[in-house]
């Protein structure tokens, strides 16, 4: 590295360091006793989800599952069951695939470099660097959303941070910032900044370590970075969810969804794409009902590629459920003794609701 560059690195981490020491996050629940696990389950929380959403999901995910054997050894169901809510399930598959790779396959021990650590489910490059610098304090870098714009920023990248070429100037310069020693608090540091200070819309520029360097600051276009590419506009779909209640409102019937597709696996209520075919539905099931549907108000949900519009149907039986129904992938489900499955967020909120009114 030439000594201007060396210098530009170094004026760069001071800053941001001196900044973190002040400023910085330090009391995270995953900041406390930060070995590798750890740091992993909370990384592959926080990916798409707020952190003050996923701490009481990380304190509840570590009470239950507090090492890499726990993990391992559970059931998938459990893990989703601790994940109900937390949205994008591939996650939790993902994480318990690697738990018992890792169980199996390396005596429980993470792997300690950026190559091995990125060939395990659901571990990317950056996923990778956070867990080494955070739970190791040993060099790595890291680019999450956060990062990617701090930089875009600090140097006017021109491009959109999805394209190839940038994502590797991204990388690049990634790379030439991190310091060589402090990595954790460094890389802590960069998600903080761009998390508190240097956010999507009004970042504090007047507040920023960085602003006496940042390009963008400097030229008066921090609205301009990161570039965006136009958004293009998602499918809408809607369903009609039949919650069926049984006469005693005690008991909701579920049915487990197929392994591949949108909440893969999970328990959701039955569905219908059209309202002609309730009728149907019931007779084929042997199911008759007490009084006239109920339509509750539309739960929208987003996807990544789509848009759900819910439509719930609340039907209550006039016989009670039959236990043999447990057998299809269908689960009656108790709304004073709830079991432990993995939930899609909508029907966590649909079962709230009708916890509450009975
Ligand atoms: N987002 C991703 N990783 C994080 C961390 N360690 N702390 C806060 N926010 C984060
Ligand atoms: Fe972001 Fe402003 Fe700091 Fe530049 S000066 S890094 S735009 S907060």
């Amino acid at each position: 590295m030439s000594a201007t560059a060396k210098s530009k690195q170094n004026n760069f981490s001071e800053a941001v360091l001196n900044w973190f020491h002040v400023y910085g996050r330090k009391n995270l629940p995953w900041q406390q006793d930060p070995n590798p696990y750890r740091v992993w389950i909370s990384e592959i929380m926080l990916q798409q989800t707020q952190v003050s959403t996923v701490i009481p999901y990380f304190e509840k995910f570590m009470q239950r599952f507090p090492d890499i054997e726990e993990l391992a050894l559970a059931d998938i169901d459990q893990v989703l069951h601790y994940w109900t809510g937390l949205g994008y399930y591939a996650r939790a598959r993902n994480l318990h695939k690697t738990a018992r790779l890792i169980h199996t396959q390396f005596k429980g021990i993470f792997p300690t470099s950026i190559e091995a650590l990125t060939e395990l489910p659901g571990i990317g490059r950056s996923t990778a660097g956070a867990i080494i610098a955070l739970a190791s304090n040993s060099r790595a870098t890291i680019l999450d959303g956060n990062v990617k714009r701090v930089l875009c920023r600090y140097n006017c990248i021109e491009g959109w941070a999805q394209q190839r070429q940038t994502l590797n100037e991204l990388w690049s310069l990634a790379e030439r910032l991190t310091p060589a020693t402090d990595c954790r608090a460094y890389t802590q540091a960069m998600m903080d900044l761009g998390a508190t200070l240097c956010t999507r819309s009004k970042p504090q520029c007047s507040v920023c370590p960085l602003q006496d360097s940042c390009q963008a600051y400097l030229s008066n276009r921090t609205t301009e970075f990161p570039k965006k590419k136009t958004k293009k506009l998602i499918p809408q779909k809607s369903t009609q969810m039949l919650i069926l209640h049984s006469r005693d409102g005690q008991k909701v019937l579920l049915e487990q969804r197929p392994p591949q597709g949108i909440w893969g696996g999970l328990w959701s209520f039955p569905e219908i794409q059209e309202q002609d075919t309730i009728e149907h539905f019931l007779n084929s099931h042997g199911f008759s009902v007490r009084n006239k549907p109920v339509q509750w108000d539309d739960i929208p949900h987003t996807f990544s590629h789509f848009r759900l519009i819910i439509k719930p149907l609340l039907l209550t039986l006039s016989s009670e459920p039959a236990a043999i129904m447990e057998n299809k992938g269908w689960h009656w489900y108790d709304l004073d003794k709830p079991s432990e499955l993995g939930l899609a967020a909508p029907v966590l909120t649909i079962l709230e609701k009708l916890g509450n009114r009975s």
